[in-house]
């Protein structure tokens, strides 16, 4: 008896039940004891129909990550062939999916004649996030049964669709009043198929599904999303693998389809948004919290201070239906931050995106309050007034004399020491950063900053919120600017400089653009305001007393008031949306650059490259050293999800590996030398770079 799949005969109907914890992904020996099941009820005279279903509930989430990028991969029998195989079968094949079927799961019930779901069955093609197609006949398949503009909308978006739309779309034949009767209702479905002699497959809904696209359909549609996909390749070959399935026949179809699905495989795009794919699940595992750990109950929240972040951080409370409190100084604050996240439920209704009860039901869960007595029970409270040690300190005391005991003290401070606000307090193991970023209803990242006193359970209990919230969480030691800020700051630093040094703005940013970057790091100055980069570095002006050239041109911008987007000027000037170069900036670094004898000079996209992204590289390698990053996989997470870097390029880190470690060494080591001073002083190799490469090394750990 295999133990991967369930087999069982009941009355004239083969059951197979696919057993392969947690999700039923199908790597090669799942492949092999589905095909062996079907196989054997085939040629079973006494089964007359085929039913395939989760053996625990969810039916299967796809195609085996793991075996991509290597022969497991395509090892016998593969998932196109046992697919191709099954539609061969002559008896009725019905999937009976429930919870799941995703990737390679949608593309098995798709193999079969017939399918059924449960109320809560969600379907979807999602390998376009791994930077994949369906590559199990879902391109070709998917069109004949929905018509290619529903087919591509699903692949392009990857995203899922619930039962009743499956429903509607043609996705799923039937859905059942409840999961636990799925495969009940499955057999009976089957009987009914037997009795009135249905055939093993239905014929194609659409046998020609592009019928009804205008002629130039593919290249419009192409013109139009371009832009948006950047370089990214995966949604190129998914276009193309359906534009295959409106004009050949289905075996010619599923071969082109074959050689997309390799050639997107193969890609280093895809092998680097598998590496994000892990890097998530990597990241929710933290030494010192095991699934033993306690989790502490959170089911009312209190955020002090209702500014930019707090009021965004509440949100994301409201959003998953947890009553949240604001509190404020004053009335007019707490006024006008409440009236800002109701304008922001309100743009997302404008954008269909939300429905006017769903607006009220969120606003229905905020309370705005003034009195710290009000926020006595809250489970978790967050931090997120001033950036000012002495006014956190002062709310931390506060906090410590009204919260009950267990309830979790957060600060969202982006810079602060959180060991010197939880010192303040008698119950520092309550205490634990959670920086969110801007906008905080929007941005997935959040830094979760464990302090030396947080406690397992606090630790675990934020992760776990986290998750429910829809965060990527990331843990992170103690250290200025955490793991994103304290790496922003050399990366920008090299910005700063090479405009010194004779590069524009715009020809720095653009560097950083061509990499798929949601924007260059000048332009991300601006949209965060130059004032709140000058007002940061001011507070700590110690840190930067080695070198004050660099930051010249920050400090001059915002002593002419040049604050960025929101004055229409800072290293660019802005009309409208419209981005445009300033010859002042450019007339001001000419400047500072010759009262700071910095020679000018053209420099290469090459050199941009470099010294941006290879300083960015080695803080990151010398933040894994110090133990404030767990992982490599933590720090591209940081990145890809709060500073815009592009996911098919994995990160930093996993680019780094990319480019070879080696490469980067002696990127650093050559602006070591031919920068001067300047050169000398910030060009130093993290030692675990160095130790890294001595070792012959190619990907990032600690050794
Ligand atoms: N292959 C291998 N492992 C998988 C997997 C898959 N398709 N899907 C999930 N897993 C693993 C995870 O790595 C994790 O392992 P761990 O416990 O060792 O860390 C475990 O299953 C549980 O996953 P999650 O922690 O993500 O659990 P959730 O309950 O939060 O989410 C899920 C479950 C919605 C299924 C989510 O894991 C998911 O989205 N999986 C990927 C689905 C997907 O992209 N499928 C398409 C694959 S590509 C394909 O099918 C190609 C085909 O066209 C040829
Ligand atoms: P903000 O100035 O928009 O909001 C701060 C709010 O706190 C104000 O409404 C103020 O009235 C209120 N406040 C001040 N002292 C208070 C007190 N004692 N009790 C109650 N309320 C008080 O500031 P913003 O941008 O929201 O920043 C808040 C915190 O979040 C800071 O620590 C900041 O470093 C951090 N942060 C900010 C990010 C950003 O992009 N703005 C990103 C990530 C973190």
């Amino acid at each position: 008896m295999n133990t991967l799949v369930n087999y069982q005969v009941e009355a004239g109907l083969a059951l197979i039940g696919l057993a392969r914890p947690p999700v039923n992904a199908l790597g090669q020996p799942l492949r092999a004891a589905i095909l062996e099941a079907c196989e054997r009820a085939a040629a079973d005279p006494a089964v007359q129909a085929i039913i395939l279903h989760g053996a625990r509930g969810l039916f299967c989430a796809g195609a085996d990550i793991t075996e991509f990028g290597s022969p497991a991969s395509f090892a016998a029998p593969d998932l196109p062939g046992l697919l191709v195989r099954l539609t061969q079968i002559d008896k009725p094949l019905i999937a009976a999916i429930g919870s799941l079927a995703l990737g390679g799961g949608l593309e098995l019930a798709l193999a079969c004649g017939y399918r059924i779901g449960e109320p809560k069955t969600r379907v979807g093609l999602p390998e376009i996030n791994l930077g994949l197609l369906p590559g199990a006949g879902g391109t070709q398949r998917l069109p004949r049964l929905l018509g290619a503009q529903a087919a591509l909308n699903m692949m392009i978006s990857g995203q899922q669709v619930g039962a009743e739309q499956a429903l509607m779309l043609g996705l799923l034949d039937r859905v059942t009043d409840s999961a636990e009767g799925l495969l009940d209702e499955a057999c009976a479905y089957a009987r009914e198929l037997l009795a009135i002699r249905a055939p093993a497959r239905p014929a194609d809904r659409y046998a020609n599904p592009g019928i009804e696209l205008a002629d130039d359909f593919f290249a419009s549609y192409r013109a139009e999303n371009e832009p948006r996909w950047k370089s990214r390749l995966a949604p190129r070959l998914v276009l193309a693998a359906v534009e295959a399935a409106c004009v050949l026949p289905l075996d010619q179809g599923l071969a082109r389809e074959l050689s997309l699905f390799k050639q997107a495989e193969d890609s280093a795009q895809s092998q680097a948004l598998r590496h994000v794919f892990f890097a998530e699940r990597e990241a929710g595992k933290v030494p010192g919290v095991e699934a033993s750990t306690p989790i502490r109950a959170i089911n009312k929240v209190a955020v002090i201070g209702a500014g930019t972040m707090g009021g965004g951080i509440a949100m994301n409370f409201a959003n998953a239906g947890i009553p949240v409190m604001l509190l404020e100084r004053e009335a007019e604050a707490l006024d006008r931050g409440l009236a800002q996240v109701r304008k922001n439920y309100e743009i997302s209704v404008k954008r269909g995106k939300l429905s006017s009860e769903q607006l009220e039901q969120r606003m229905a869960l905020f309370t705005g309050t003034l009195d710290y007595a009000e926020i006595a029970d809250a489970d978790l409270v967050i931090e997120a007034v001033f950036e000012k040690m002495e006014i956190k300190q002062q709310v931390f005391r506060t906090l410590d004399e009204v919260c009950k005991p267990g309830a979790i003290l957060a600060s969202n401070t982006s810079s602060l020491d959180v060991d010197a606000i939880a010192a303040v307090t008698r119950r520092p193991q309550d205490v634990i950063g959670l920086h969110f970023f801007s906008p905080a209803n929007v941005m997935r990242l959040l830094e979760v900053v464990r302090g030396k006193a947080t406690a397992p359970d606090v630790l675990a209990t934020t992760l776990k919120i986290a998750k429910r919230i829809g965060k990527v969480a990331v843990v992170s030691g103690v250290c200025f600017g955490f793991i994103g800020n304290r790496m922003l700051e050399p990366y920008n630093r090299e910005a700063h400089r090479m405009v010194l040094e004779g590069a524009t703005p715009a020809e720095v940013d653009k560097v950083l653009t061509d990499l798929d970057l949601n924007m260059g790091v000048l332009t991300m100055t601006d949209l965060a305001g130059v004032d709140v980069n000058f007002l940061v570095r001011d507070a700590n002006r110690a840190a930067f007393a080695r070198d004050s050239s660099y930051y010249r041109i920050g400090d001059e911008l915002y002593a002419l008031g040049r604050y960025g987007q929101k004055t229409a000027r800072g290293f660019y000037l802005y009309e409208g949306r419209e981005r445009k170069e300033d010859y002042e900036v450019v007339a001001l670094a000419e400047r500072i650059a010759g009262e700071l004898q910095v020679q000018r000079r053209p420099i290469s996209t090459q050199e941009i490259h470099d010294r941006c992204l290879f300083m960015l590289i080695n803080e990151g390698i010398q933040l894994l050293d110090e133990g404030i990053a767990l992982r490599s996989g933590d720090i591209d997470l940081v990145w890809i999800n709060g500073y815009g870097f592009p996911g098919h390029v994995g990160g930093p880190m996993h680019y780094a590996e990319q480019l070879g470690l080696d490469k980067v060494l002696a990127g650093i080591e050559h602006y070591r030398q031919s920068l001067g001073a300047y050169g000398e002083l910030w060009f130093q190799p993290a030692p675990l770079l160095q130790r890294l490469v001595a070792a012959g090394k190619t990907r990032i750990e600690r050794i």
